[in-house]
């Protein structure tokens, strides 16, 4: 490339995009609690200091809390932490530098090879990728709309269908915008259901219809790709500022616990439930086909954790006890490939009382038996700027849990899948055989 042209780009492209934001000497900080008392003390400064980004909640379960700090409030918050002798690291000084280690690279129109999972992708390159995707199985997977955005953008998702009568498994991704495992870990599964030759994946994809939607707060994504790399809300203006929280938007206890009603705050839930287009237009579709759904996922990052519902309450709900099981049994395939820990519980006692969360909707409204999110790499020294060297790996234990939990489901008796067609095809047989025996 020319200077010319190297000049031209970098002259344009912030006019163009807005001056993206730069996170030079932002450090992160992995502060580790020893007690209740110390977690108090986060909490006060997690609700009461807007210059700190608290990228995880103190909790009172918190086995860590990341908080990323801009350079001059960097002595501030030391400064806190050493009056109230919380122990701390700092697993990245300048997240800059882990910023531009990211690789965005870019997806080549009608080529699927130039889809990867060693480097994150825009949200162009996935809808593109999508489209090609349609285009090259025909017979297998339709473009689907789950909704629209506050900006315009369509909620484009892929339908795998290797015929009718199937029962539904639901994959949501990225409704976080700087959670970029997210989208790359739904399109990794999507080109596995695809491409595979893995007996196990190839059932999964033919037992079941697979509506998957890779970034559900496209909006947000797009802005956390062009401008500021820690975007985590949609992008509707709201007052001064910008953008609701969409995993707090959901009609189900709405603004209860765990999120905000100020607008400032990165867990802000809107003006009301639904409010947002994203969570109203994508919930409609949701109960359109709500009754065929078996199994739904939502991925996040991060913490190396497998949700269930509900978030207002400790408390056993719902089929827990059968979800836990299963769960666990596919945190336990996920441990084996690379050693990966997860830990299984209910959104409140495995991290914090949160609720307008998707998956506690789609539990409660939609009566889904099983429901999940995933909180996927890593466990608090990248956070959210997981390097590219991870995704794959991250990838890989997931799509072992995922087959792990479909063969779980089956045991509890959940899932039929694929079973019912052969049985009834059975009792088909049976009854003739009767008939030819009573004859
Ligand atoms: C928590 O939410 C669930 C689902 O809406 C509800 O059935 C339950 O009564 C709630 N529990 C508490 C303690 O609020
Ligand atoms: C769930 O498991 C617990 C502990 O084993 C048991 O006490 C409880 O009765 C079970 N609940 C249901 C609904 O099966
Ligand atoms: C995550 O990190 C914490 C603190 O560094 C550690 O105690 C914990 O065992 C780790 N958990 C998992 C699930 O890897
Ligand atoms: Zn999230």
């Amino acid at each position: 490339m020319s200077k010319f042209i190297l000049l031209g780009l970098i002259l344009t492209v912030p006019s163009i995009f807005g001056e993206k934001f730069r996170f030079d000497n932002y450090a992160l900080y992995k502060i580790l609690p020893k007690n209740l008392g110390e977690i108090k003390f986060l909490q006060g400064l997690y609700e009461s200091d807007n210059r700190f980004d608290f990228w995880t909640v103190p909790g009172p379960f918190a086995e860590f809390v990341n908080v990323l700090s801009s350079p001059e409030h960097r002595n501030d918050l030391e400064t806190f932490l050493v009056a109230h002798d919380i122990d701390y690291e700092i697993p990245q000084f300048n997240l800059q530098d882990a910023i531009d280690r990211e690789a965005v690279k870019p997806y080549v129109r009608s080529d699927l090879t130039t889809m990867g999972w060693d480097s994150y992708y825009d949200l162009d390159a996935i809808y593109a990728w999508m489209d090609d995707l349609a285009k090259e199985y025909p017979s297998i997977v339709t473009i689907i709309i789950g909704g629209t955005t506050f900006e315009g953008r369509q909620i484009k998702g892929v339908k795998i269908s290797h015929g009718t009568g199937r029962r539904i498994i639901f994959l949501e991704g990225g409704i976080h915008a700087r959670e970029w495992i997210s989208p790359a870990t739904v399109t990794y599964i999507t080109n596995e259901l695809l491409t595979s030759d893995n007996e196990e994946t190839v059932a999964a994809a033919r037992d079941f219809d697979w509506y998957i939607f890779p970034v559900t707060n496209p909006d947000g994504y797009v802005y956390s790709h062009s401008t500021f790399r820690m975007w985590r809300k949609n992008r509707r203006p709201v007052r001064d500022t910008f953008g609701v929280d969409l995993n707090r938007n959901w009609n189900n206890n709405w603004l209860v616990v765990g999120a905000s009603s100020d607008e400032t705050r990165d867990d802000y839930a809107g003006h009301g439930p639904f409010s947002e287009p994203e969570t109203r237009t994508l919930s409609t579709y949701l109960a359109s086909i709500g009754d065929k759904i078996d199994l739904y996922l939502s991925f996040h990052s991060y913490g190396h954790l497998l949700l269930l519902p509900f978030g207002n309450t400790t408390e056993p709900l719902a089929n827990y006890n059968d979800s836990m099981a299963i769960g666990r049994r596919a945190m336990g395939a996920l441990s084996v490939r690379f050693g990966t820990q997860y830990k299984t519980g209910n959104i409140a006692e495995a991290i914090y009382k949160a609720t307008g969360g998707s998956i506690d909707w789609v539990k409660e409204t939609l009566k889904v038996p099983l429901v999940y999110c995933y909180e996927l790499r890593d466990n608090g020294t990248e956070g959210f700027v997981l390097p590219p060297s991870e995704i794959m790996p991250n990838n890989l234990e997931v799509m072992d849990s995922l087959l792990d939990m479909i063969l779980q489901a089956r045991r509890f008796g959940y899932m039929s899948g694929g079973f019912e067609v052969r049985a009834s095809l059975s009792v088909i047989l049976m009854a003739l055989l009767a008939k030819w025996l009573y004859n």
